[in-house]
């Protein structure tokens, strides 16, 4: 018998979209919460040229500073479902926050621009939900644009990403000619007419591939061509559903998160096909979802979420069971009993206090200081969920305060962003250069850090990029480190923790300092 518990999880769709900058990862968010019913016109999350206010203050703060510096996490009902969706920042370049939010989904929605195929950052995000073996759909966005051969693309994400791409439905018609799809496991077609400034839901016709429209559009030489696709789609891998959860599988999809086109098929195929919450790892074995016991970790802490508040909020995937407001919970780190009384929920277009959540939901808490990411908090005996991977920082810089009266603010914020996770401090040894070095993934996370102590510290600093790529712990004994050719080009500095650590410029250089110092260990920090 499945009890309301039960019912409520199974109903949890929890999700991330992952693409490399501009394949339409925003307006794809955006056109699902339109077909959700979460919000009645396009144009309002983006809110570009005033069309509507931001969906949120946090939304209006990231166009304020015209970064993208959060993932945001909206929730939606769906034909008896409840969609979580967590986006991950979709800048040009990425960061540890892109990567802790995918360890809190329970499957991707990869979106690919038909003219380009597989780029770079969706890659490397791929490779993450990879590792965590969640499943992967695929959303082949911007048809209406001339696009490259829908066979080609279903090879490139076979051969480059390894995974069996199985089309679930082909385009009719690219670019100006894009007029729908066709279903495969249906054997329909659906045709889409535009709106006005494709705000509202596209009107759709359910017809056959016979449809007289198609040729008339096509042509005849395209259309005999989509016929012969057609016909050749049964020699494709077909769908198989235990494949697409193990990730051997993606199932993919064409269409135009501009127009509309193919993104209510999409979604009606996702919820169906998603899975529910799975499995988490921890030191107490597997989490069941089903659990009766409230679970969960914190992925992700933003502080000054509202700057009128001056909030720090950590978000929390729920894991197992159902939360209550004002439930007791452990906190393992700490050790800790805490009452949480202000929990946070996540509309389309708002944010509220919530009374009651299911596990796959995620839920902000606001104001706790103790709250470190990774951190879990459970009702009944105190276990910890598998840590989340941190990831090796591939950029360093020298980080100068410009007002030396400001420095307690300095620190303030810095000591901030470290536990939100934003970066790693270290500091170098030499007595004379106290400046810290900030430690991060991705370049653009410099910026962050430094606007974000202009406008929430309001400190202003400058940056000097080191030159170096790699940082190492360096363990072995004293003597022989003392023996290391300490410089510029292989800097000693210590981490928040004291501990040694030797930046690099290469590989490279990293290997040369193994062969030739084989007693000495260096162990990556990421
Ligand atoms: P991102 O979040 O992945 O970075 O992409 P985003 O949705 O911001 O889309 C990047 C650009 O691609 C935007 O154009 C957007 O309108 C366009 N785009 C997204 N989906 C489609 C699609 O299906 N078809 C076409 N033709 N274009 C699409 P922009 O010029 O940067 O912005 P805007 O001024 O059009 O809003």
């Amino acid at each position: 018998m499945t009890t309301a518990l039960q019912q409520e999880i199974e109903k949890r769709r929890t999700f991330a979209i992952i693409s490399h900058p501009d394949a339409g990862k925003t307006t794809l968010t955006e056109k699902l919460l339109l077909y959700g019913q979460a919000i009645h016109m396009a144009g309002s999350v983006r809110s570009r040229r005033n069309q509507r206010a931001a969906t949120s203050d946090w939304m209006a703060m990231e166009q304020e500073r015209g970064i993208s510096i959060t993932s945001t996490v909206l929730q939606f009902p769906y034909k008896g479902y409840t969609v979580n969706l967590l986006d991950t920042p979709g800048h040009q370049d990425f960061s540890e926050d892109t990567y802790r939010t995918l360890m809190a989904t329970d499957s991707a929605m990869m979106v690919l621009d038909a003219a380009k195929g597989v780029e770079a950052q969706t890659r490397k995000l791929f490779e993450v939900c990879r590792q965590r073996g969640i499943p992967i759909f695929t959303f082949i966005n911007k048809m209406d644009r001339p696009a490259l051969d829908a066979l080609d693309l279903l090879d490139e994400v076979e051969n480059v990403l390894g995974m069996q791409p199985v089309p679930m439905n082909w385009p009719i018609g690219d670019g100006k000619k894009f007029m729908g799809v066709y279903d495969r496991l249906g054997d329909k077609v659906y045709l889409y007419d535009r709106t006005v400034h494709n705000q509202t839901m596209s009107p759709e016709y359910v017809t056959t591939i016979n449809d007289p429209r198609i040729k008339e559009r096509l042509g005849d030489v395209e259309y005999e061509d989509l016929m012969l696709n057609i016909g050749l789609m049964d020699e494709l891998a077909a769908f198989d559903h235990d494949k697409l959860m193990s990730g051997e599988q993606t199932a993919v999809y064409f269409g135009s998160a501009l127009t509309n086109f193919g993104v209510q098929l999409f979604l009606d195929d996702f919820i169906q096909y998603a899975p529910s919450p799975g499995m988490y790892p921890s030191d107490a074995g597997d989490i069941d979802p089903m659990s009766e016991n409230f679970s969960g970790f914190i992925f992700k802490i933003q502080a000054n979420m509202n700057p009128r508040h001056r909030d720090s909020v950590a978000f929390l995937r729920i894991c197992s069971g159902r939360f209550e407001r004002n439930i007791n919970v452990n906190h393992s780190p700490s050790g800790k009993s805490m009452r949480l009384s202000r929990p946070y929920k996540f509309f389309a277009d708002s944010r509220e206090v919530v009374d009651e959540a299911y596990a796959g939901d995620i839920i902000g808490l606001p104001g706790n200081r103790y709250f470190g990411i990774g951190d879990t908090l459970a009702v009944g005996a105190a276990f910890n969920f598998a840590p989340i991977p941190s990831f090796a920082p591939e950029h360093f810089g020298r980080l100068l305060n410009m007002d030396i009266s400001k420095q307690k603010q300095f620190l303030k914020g810095l000591t901030q962003l470290v536990a939100e996770g934003a970066m790693q401090l270290f500091h170098e040894t030499d007595a004379a250069r106290r400046d810290p070095i900030l430690a991060v993934v991705g370049v653009l996370q410099f910026e962050v850090v430094q606007a974000r102590l202009e406008t929430e510290y309001r400190v202003k600093t400058k940056l000097d990029m080191l030159p170096h790529r790699l940082a190492c712990w360096v363990t072995g004994d004293e003597a022989d480190i003392e023996l290391l050719p300490w410089r510029y080009a292989l800097l000693r500095v210590v981490d928040a923790n004291g501990r040694l650590v030797a930046l690099f410029n290469s590989e490279h250089e990293l290997t040369y300092y193994q062969n030739k110092y084989p007693d000495i260990t260096f162990s990556r920090t990421g």
